[in-house]
C-alpha cells in the first residue's frame, strides 16, 4: 500500500450525495477526498439516471412533437426520422459533459479522487481498492462520509440480463428500438422509460400490482391525471395485475401475470423492464467490520445529524432513509459537511420537490390530500387549469392544472400539486413558497408575468382564499 494520507472528511461515493458533500467539506477548508468505484463521477443520476433519462425524455418528446403536432402550428415536414446511434449518443455527451465537469470542480476545490472501491478498516481508516489495479491506498479519516447510494430492486426468479430483461440501467442503452416493451411496475421510472419509448414506437405496457401508477406520495386526483393522459398517448396498463414471473426465449421474453380476480395470463415482448423501487447499497463496503447498523431495508442507520454509531462516521443520500432523489442526496451532503466544520446543518424534509418527466411533467410539493386528511388538517383547495392560462393555450400545450392545498384557518400553503407544462420548473416557486411559509394570499399578491405558465400557481393560490380571475 502507498503511504496513509492523513485527511479531515473521506467520502465514500461519488454521486450527488458524495460528490456535493467533498466539494461543500473542501470549500469549507477541510482537506478532503472523495471515492468511486464506478470511475466516472456523479453516481447513479449522472451516469444511469436523472441525466441520461432527461436526455431521452427531452430528444423523444421532440421527435413526437415534429412527428405528431406540427400540421395545426403550420409547420410542414416532411419526413422526421431518428437516427438511432444518434440520438443515443446525445445521450452519452450529456452524461459525458456533466461527469467530466464533477472532476473539474473536484480539482478547482482541491478534492483528491480515486477511482476505486472504498472500504472500511477500522472506524478511522479507509482502504481504497484502486480500479487500475495500482497499490491499495489507505486513508486515515478524522471524518467520514457514506454516499454509496442505491441499486435497482430485483424481483425473485427473474433473471436479469441487461439486454432484453433490463433495469433501469439496461433501458437506458438499448441497442435498437424495441417494437414491443413490458414494464413491471407504474412508478416514476416505469412511466418516464414507458414514455420514451412509447413516444418512439415501441408498443409499451405497465403492469402495477396497486390499482393506480406514480409510486407511493402522488397525490390521487394528479395520479389519476397522469393515467388518463398516458393512455391517451398509447401506453397500455394492466393495474391490479400482478407479475408472477418471466423468462426469456430466444429474443423474446414471456411474463406471467396474475390479476386482482386470479386470471392468470402470458404477456409476450421484446423487452422486459423490471422497475419495482430501489434498495439502498452497501456491498463490499465493509460496515460489519466496525459493526455499523442498517435496518431490515438496508438502510444504514442514522441520527438527526447523519451520524451512525461512530458520530464522526455519517451517511447520506439513498443509502440511508428519506426519498430516494438526488436534491435531497445534495442537500444532505451540504448539512453533512456543515455538521462536521460548524456543528450545525440542516435541511428542510417536508419541503423536499417530486417531479416526474413525463410530458406534461406532473411534480409537487408539501403534503397531499390524503396525508392532510389523515392528518385532519382542515384546508380550502385552489385549483385553476392549463386551460385557462394564456401561456399554456398560446404553446397549445394546456393539459393539465395547478392545485394548491391551503390552511383552512390561517391560508398558509401546506402542499401544491401540478400536472401541466414545464411543472418541474414552476414547482421552485411553490417549494420558496412553502419554505418561507407563505399563505396562498402572499403569492396570490406576487406579481408574476405575463404571459406565463406560473400564473396559473398565482390563479390556483388566489382559488384558495377567493376567486381566480380567469376561471
Ligand atoms: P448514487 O448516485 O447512487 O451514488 C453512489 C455512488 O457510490 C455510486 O456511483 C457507486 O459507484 C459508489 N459506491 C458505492 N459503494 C462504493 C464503495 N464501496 N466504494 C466506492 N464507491 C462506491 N432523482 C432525481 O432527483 N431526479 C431524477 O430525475 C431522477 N431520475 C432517475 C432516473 C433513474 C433511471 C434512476 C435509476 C434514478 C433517478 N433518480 C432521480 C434518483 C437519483 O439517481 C438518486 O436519488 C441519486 O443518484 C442518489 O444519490 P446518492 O449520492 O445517494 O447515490
Ligand atoms: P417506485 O417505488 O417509484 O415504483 C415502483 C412501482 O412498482 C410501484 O408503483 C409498485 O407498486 C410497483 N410494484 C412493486 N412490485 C411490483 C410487482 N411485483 N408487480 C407489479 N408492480 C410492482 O420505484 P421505481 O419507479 O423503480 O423508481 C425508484 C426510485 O428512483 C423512485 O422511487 C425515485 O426515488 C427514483 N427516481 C426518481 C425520478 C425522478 O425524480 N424523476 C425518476 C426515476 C427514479
Amino acid at each position: 500500500a502507498t503511504a496513509n494520507q492523513d485527511l479531515d472528511v473521506v467520502v465514500i461515493g461519488a454521486g450527488p450525495g458524495g460528490y456535493v458533500a467533498a466539494i461543500k467539506a473542501a470549500q469549507l477548508g477541510l482537506k478532503t477526498a472523495c471515492i468511486d468505484k464506478r470511475g466516472p463521477p456523479g453516481g447513479t443520476c449522472l451516469n444511469v439516471g436523472c441525466i441520461p433519462s432527461k436526455a431521452l425524455l427531452n430528444n423523444s418528446h421532440i421527435y413526437h412533437t415534429i412527428k405528431e403536432d406540427t400540421k395545426n402550428r403550420g409547420i410542414e415536414v416532411s419526413d422526421a426520422k431518428i437516427n438511432f446511434g444518434q440520438f443515443m449518443k446525445s445521450k452519452e455527451d450529456a452524461v459525458n459533459g456533466l461527469t467530466g465537469g464533477v472532476r473539474m470542480l473536484f480539482k478547482k476545490n482541491k478534492v483528491d479522487y480515486y477511482e476505486g472501491s472504498g472500504s472500511f478498516v477500522n472506524e478511522n481508516t479507509i482502504e481504497v481498492d484502486m480500479n487500475d489495479g495500482s497499490d491499495k491506498v489507505t486513508l486515515n479519516a478524522k471524518n467520514v462520509i457514506i454516499a454509496t447510494g442505491s441499486e435497482p430492486t430485483t424481483f425473485p426468479g427473474i433473471e436479469i440480463d441487461e439486454e432484453r430483461i433490463v433495469t433501469s440501467t439496461g433501458i437506458l442503452s438499448l441497442k435498437e428500438i424495441p417494437k414491443s416493451l413490458t414494464i413491471i411496475g407504474g412508478g416514476i421510472i416505469g412511466l418516464e422509460m414507458g414514455s420514451v419509448w412509447a413516444r418512439l414506437g415501441t408498443k409499451v405496457t405497465v403492469v402495477e400490482f396497486m390499482p393506480s401508477i406514480g409510486g407511493a406520495g402522488m397525490d390521487a386526483e394528479l395520479s389519476k391525471t397522469a393515467l388518463k393522459i398516458l393512455k391517451k398517448q398509447g401506453m397500455n396498463f394492466q393495474l391490479q395485475t400482478k407479475v408472477m414471473g418471466a423468462k426469456r426465449d430466444g429474443d423474446i421474453v414471456k411474463i406471467d401475470v396474475e390479476d386482482a380476480k386470479g386470471n392468470k395470463s402470458e404477456l409476450e415482448s421484446e423487452v422486459l423492464l423490471v422497475a419495482v423501487g430501489r434498495r439502498p447499497y452497501t456491498e463490499g463496503l465493509g460496515l460489519d467490520k466496525v459493526g455499523i447498523e442498517t435496518d431490515k431495508k438496508g438502510r444504514v442507520v442514522m441520527d438527526s445529524e447523519y451520524r451512525t454509531k461512530y458520530p464522526h462516521v455519517r451517511v447520506i443520500g439513498d443509502v440511508t432513509f428519506g426519498p430516494m432523489l438526488a436534491h435531497k442526496a445534495e442537500d444532505e451532503g451540504i448539512a453533512a459537511a456543515e455538521y462536521i466544520k460548524n456543528g450545525y446543518g440542516h435541511v428542510n424534509y417536508n419541503v423536499i420537490p417530486s417531479v416526474m418527466y413525463t410530458h406534461p411533467e406532473f411534480a409537487w410539493v408539501g403534503q397531499n390530500e390524503q396525508e392532510l386528511k389523515d392528518a385532519g388538517i382542515k384546508y380550502n383547495v385552489g385549483k385553476f387549469s392549463f386551460a385557462a392560462n394564456s401561456r399554456a393555450k398560446t404553446n397549445l400545450d394546456t393539459e393539465g392544472f395547478v392545485k394548491v392545498l391551503a390552511d383552512k384557518e390561517t391560508d398558509r400553503i401546506l402542499g401544491v400539486h401540478i400536472a401541466g407544462p414545464n411543472a418541474g420548473e414552476m414547482i421552485g416557486e411553490a417549494g420558496l413558497a412553502l419554505e418561507y411559509g407563505a399563505a396562498a394570499e402572499d403569492v396570490a399578491r406576487t406579481c408574476h408575468a405575463h404571459p406565463t405558465l406560473s400564473e396559473a400557481l398565482k390563479e390556483a393560490c388566489l382559488a384558495a382564499f377567493d376567486k381566480p380571475i380567469n376561471s
